[in-house]
């Protein structure tokens, strides 16, 4: 098969296309013939050398998400059959044509979407389903989604429409706010030098109850300024940084709750769990119309490089998809 491997830690430019043996399933797994895979913030960063594969995963091959079909089964594999359209989460070597996964971390695609749109859905959808569902959103509740036109913010922020919230959001592109109000979005709003609590509260002056914290660094302390009596503040993402000076009476006083959660590192077990949710609340959703991926560009594998040079210029809005 082919597949895309990073030579040594680097730029885009230590991206190379190479062949590699197929995978054969082992109990419970099936292979899938990827058709498309989809570009990550962690595939950038595993392949600057900052962020290794988790133990039994390809050690060069990135790639979080995969769409495609089934083609080989291995033992007590049931689920599925040969030629079965999938698409699910991977602990990495999505970048190849081919990759085994357990039967359990895969989904069916909805009937009717192409294996370009499939991809650009697992890593998005699931990421932002299971943080609203560990901050406990609830229809009514107001959250706020920031880098809203990111692959996991454009997914927030439809989930929030789905499930009855109101949704507010930040980019540092207005264009994007303009973008994202197809997706559900409610208010939009620009950080003006990374400020952004006195901006939300002059619509919601009291404050929102969950936020879907994707940039991290110092805006977490504006968080803790905008959230509400007993809100829930979910990091999802550092692309900001991994420091911050919080204001410790606010987190008190307002009885807030701080989390953060990642999905890569989980066991086989969580992300089998995520995954069942997902394929439960969320699945369907696509049928009805009510959500839908957005897909910033699709590329060629062999175009890996351009693909992480277009994420680190952060003019993407939705995901970036690889075909293969
Ligand atoms: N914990 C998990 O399991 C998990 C899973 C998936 C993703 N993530 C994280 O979720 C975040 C979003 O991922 P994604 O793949 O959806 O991202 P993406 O599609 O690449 O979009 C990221 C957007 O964030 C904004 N941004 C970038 N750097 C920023 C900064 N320093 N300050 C403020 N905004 C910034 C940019 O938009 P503007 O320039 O328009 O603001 C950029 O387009 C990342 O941090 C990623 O690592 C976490």
């Amino acid at each position: 098969m082919r597949a895309i491997v990073i030579t040594k830690p680097g730029g885009p430019d230590v991206l190379a296309v190479v062949d590699r043996p197929t995978p054969e399933p082992a109990r419970g797994e099936v292979r899938v013939r990827v058709r498309a895979t989809a570009v990550n913030r962690a595939d950038l960063l595993q392949r600057m050398g900052a962020y290794p594969a988790p133990a039994g995963e390809p050690v060069d091959i990135p790639g979080l998400e995969v769409a495609g079909e089934v083609d080989a089964l291995g033992p007590d594999a049931t689920r599925f059959a040969i030629g079965d359209r999938v698409m699910g989460l991977v602990g990495g070597g999505g970048y190849a044509e081919a990759i085994v996964s357990h039967e359990r971390a895969l989904a069916r695609i909805p009937e009717g979407m192409t294996f370009e749109d499939a991809a650009a859905i697992p890593e998005a959808f699931v990421t932002a389903h299971d943080a609203m569902r560990q901050a406990d959103v609830r229809g009514g509740e107001t959250l706020l989604v920031h880098a809203v036109g990111s692959g996991v913010g454009t997914a927030a922020c439809q989930l929030g429409r789905a499930f009855g919230l109101r949704v507010l959001g930040t980019a540092r592109t207005p264009d994007k706010l303009a973008r994202a109000r197809d997706l559900g979005l409610d208010v939009g709003i620009v950080p003006d030098g990374g400020k952004f609590a006195d901006l939300v509260k002059r619509t919601d002056p009291d404050g929102v109850h969950a936020i879907l914290e994707l940039v991290g660094g110092g805006y977490v302390d504006e968080d803790l300024r905008c959230v509400q009596l007993l809100g829930r503040i979910v990091l999802v993402g550092l692309m900001a940084g991994v420091r911050a000076e919080l204001d410790l009476g606010l987190l008190l006083r307002r009885r807030a709750r701080v989390f953060g959660t990642v999905l890569r590192a989980r066991p086989l077990e969580e992300k089998i769990a995520a995954m069942r949710a997902f394929e439960t609340s969320v699945v369907p959703l696509f049928a009805r119309g009510l959500v839908r991926p957005v897909v910033d560009v699709v590329l060629p594998l062999a175009e890996a490089a351009q693909a992480h040079a277009r994420m680190a210029s952060n003019v993407g809005f939705g995901k970036i998809v690889l075909r293969t």
